[in-house]
């Protein structure tokens, strides 16, 4: 019994170093890391205290620890000025057993608390980024088992923390690229708009409604399939390029300030086979295939459909039109209803439903023309929050 006792001690440690290397690995914080090691490390040194530093600019960062009274958790000393700092410059690990008569440390600091033995030990021996500490309140002779099992929890820190720097920086860069085509969006919308006489949050209000409609009709049996959260953020964010075809309409027509004759009008409604051509070039020339961009296409090409087949530009018909498109619709129309126009007054909001409910099933999907009907007070919210003003693209 004795004999198995002694073999099962020993063959825990192997079995704890994995379990605790394999919890490092997965670990996706820093916080996650530093919880694993102290405990584990402990337990496997009979140490009464740990502590794990992090080198910081050139400080000693004491930012977790596990220990039988309070060390010196959330403090910061130079480099210069503790063991844990000597550690890291030198690359090496300290073994001293009798703390008081070792001259690299800092004995004030000490006082206060109950060590009188440690070991510290780097963390990436060749460029230390921290170190970790183990601590008795006896005057203690670490064993050189001991010194090794702390060097590999060190080691396994180590990779743990670049693992976690490596996801930060990922995480960093896909929300660089996510802001970059916020901002892109943003510019090409911008583009459009600047030559537009439509107002300047007339983009801005139409996402939000565009987002509140598809969100009302998430809940309803016909739409349920298509309308994934996932989908309304994309059809949000795809929103605003809804008139990009615009900027390849001449300003004679775009700006004239008056009701268009049929000619012009012919030209203008151009702009919806135009930016759906626009977005399908952006597509192919960056070599990309994304839904947000599919979207965006959808929507240029078809706010201009009518579910009765009488819209443009290819006088689809009712659930041919895709969704995107449908839902684009109603935006767009109560947005330039209640909004003034140099050819028209602003409608009155009561007004502008009415005109909507009375085009159930010609203009617009009649399914889609219930739910926005349920929901019409908060389009006019979104009309009183966002007025005229220098355009800002929200994007969450
Ligand atoms: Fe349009
Ligand atoms: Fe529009």
């Amino acid at each position: 019994m004795t004999v198995l006792s002694v073999q099962s001690i020993a063959d825990l440690i192997p079995a704890d170093m994995d379990a605790l290397a394999l919890k490092i690995s997965m670990a996706r914080g820093l916080g996650e890391i530093m919880g694993a090691v102290r405990r584990t490390a402990r337990r496997l040194v009979g140490a009464d205290g740990i502590t794990f530093v992090l080198r910081e600019d050139g400080m000693c960062h004491y930012a977790d620890e596990d220990a039988i009274t309070p060390l010196w958790k959330g403090q910061r000393f130079p480099l210069e000025n503790c063991i844990s700092g000597w550690s890291m410059l030198h690359r090496e690990v300290a073994v001293i057993e009798d703390i008081y008569a070792d001259a690299r440390i800092p004995h004030a600091a000490y006082r206060p608390t109950f060590v009188r033995s440690l070991v510290m030990v780097p963390v990436r021996e060749d460029d230390p980024v921290g170190a970790i500490g183990a601590y008795w309140a006896h005057q203690h002779r670490p064993s050189p088992d001991s010194v090794d099992i702390l060097r590999r929890i060190a080691n396994s820190a180590a990779v743990g923390m670049t693992n976690v720097a490596l996801i930060n920086s990922l995480a960093a860069a896909k929300e660089e690229a996510l802001r970059a085509k916020d901002a892109v969006i943003l510019a090409m919308a911008s583009l459009a708009e600047t030559r537009d006489s439509e107002t300047g949050n007339h983009i801005r209000r139409t996402q939000h409604y565009v987002r509140a409609l598809a969100r009302a009709a998430q809940t309803h049996p016909a739409f349920a399939l298509q309308l994934s959260d996932a989908v309304i953020d994309l059809i949000y964010k795809s929103a605003p390029l809804h008139d990009i075809g615009k900027v390849g309409i001449p300003d004679s027509i775009l700006l004239k300030p008056g009701r268009l004759d049929q000619q012009e009008f012919a030209i203008m409604k151009t702009h919806a086979e135009l930016g759906r051509r626009a977005i399908a070039d952006a597509q192919q020339h960056l070599g990309v295939s994304s839904t947000f961009l599919d979207l965006a296409q959808e929507i240029a090409h078809t706010h201009h459909e009518k579910w009765d087949g009488s819209g443009y530009p290819n006088g689809l018909k009712g659930s041919d039109i895709p969704l995107s498109g449908r839902l684009m619709a109603i935006a767009d129309v109560y947005d330039a209803l209640v909004s003034e126009r140099i050819y028209k007054p602003a409608f009155p909001h009561d007004e502008a439903v009415a005109i909507i409910a009375a085009e159930k099933g010609r203009h617009f999907d009649p399914d889609l023309t219930d739910i926005f009907l349920t929901i019409a007070d908060t389009f006019r919210t979104i009309y009183n929050r966002f007025g005229d003003g220098p355009l800002q693209l929200q994007t969450a």
